[in-house]
């Protein structure tokens, strides 16, 4: 099951990062789905100001959140993004962390490695690299960063609790996250769970909320929040919706 259905998922993104269309583009359907989502593309998820510099090659985007609003970065922290895509949340956190801080940006997907070391070429980026890998088995030391942060990608893993279990690894004591991610209030029907397009477009693998905040916190985070941003409040959602989710927690 988890092979096939990474195989799946990364099948869909290497073609995404062929194609290099953000969410919401031209040509390609939405990865972030239906209703409930800020969509998307970066300008619709980031302010301008924060994207301003960075050349067209740098802006594809397939998150679904802006995942610097629950994280304060510090110049000089090691940042790991998990899921990195094209690379445009390495590039910001980069900014972020400044030369004497490091990113980190791991991806399954060969595609989108080489498109994001190739831009951060591009960019003479000294102070980011990117790592092929599963976030199930992450490619990166114990205790090694100070801050994950990711952007839509969780959902698509088929072992979520290992995921938070690596997190939990890699950071150090006092390390923080902050991810922007696909999150079901409510049960979703069979049909969208078994269906390998809804998967792929981040609303079938995605959790409830509930099981969410017990994941992290068996994996050993303390302060786990989740909350909606620029969306209506959870309380309006209704029972069944998949939801652009900020969730942030904390290692001691
Ligand atoms: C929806 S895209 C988001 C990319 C990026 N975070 C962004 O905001 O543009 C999901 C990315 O996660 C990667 N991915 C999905 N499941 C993964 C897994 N289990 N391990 C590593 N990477 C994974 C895909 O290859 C893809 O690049």
């Amino acid at each position: 099951m988890t092979d096939s259905v990474r195989e799946n998922v990364r099948r869909y993104y290497a073609e995404r990062g062929r194609t290099s269309t953000s969410c919401c583009g031209p040509v390609a359907p939405s990865c972030c789905g239906p209703a409930a989502i800020p969509c998307c593309g970066p300008e619709a998820l980031y302010p301008a100001d924060l994207l301003a510099g960075l050349p067209e090659e740098a802006l594809l985007s397939l998150g679904c959140g802006n995942p610097f609003v629950g994280v304060d970065l510090r110049p000089g922290e090691t940042v790991l993004d998990l899921g990195s895509g094209g690379g445009l949340d390495c590039f910001l956190a980069a900014q972020r962390v400044g030369p004497t801080g490091r990113v980190i940006g791991v991806d399954m997907t060969p595609e989108m490695v080489e498109r994001a070391r190739a831009v951060a070429r591009q960019l003479g980026l000294s102070n980011v690299e990117f790592r092929l890998g599963y976030l199930e088995d992450l490619p990166v030391e114990d205790e090694s960063v100070d801050g994950v942060i990711s952007n839509c990608v969780i959902n698509l893993s088929p072992d979520k609790p290992r995921v938070f279990r690596e997190m939990f690894r890699v950071l150090r004591p006092g390390g923080r996250v902050s991810i922007a991610d696909m999150v079901a209030k409510g049960s979703l029907p069979p049909s969208l769970r078994e269906n390998p397009e809804a998967w792929n477009a981040c609303i079938g693998g995605a959790l409830e909320m509930e099981e969410y905040a017990r994941y992290l916190e068996e994996a050993g985070f303390t302060e786990v929040e989740i909350r909606t941003v620029n969306t209506p409040p959870l309380s309006a959602l209704p029972e069944g919706t998949v939801f652009s989710a900020l969730v942030t927690a904390r290692k001691r």
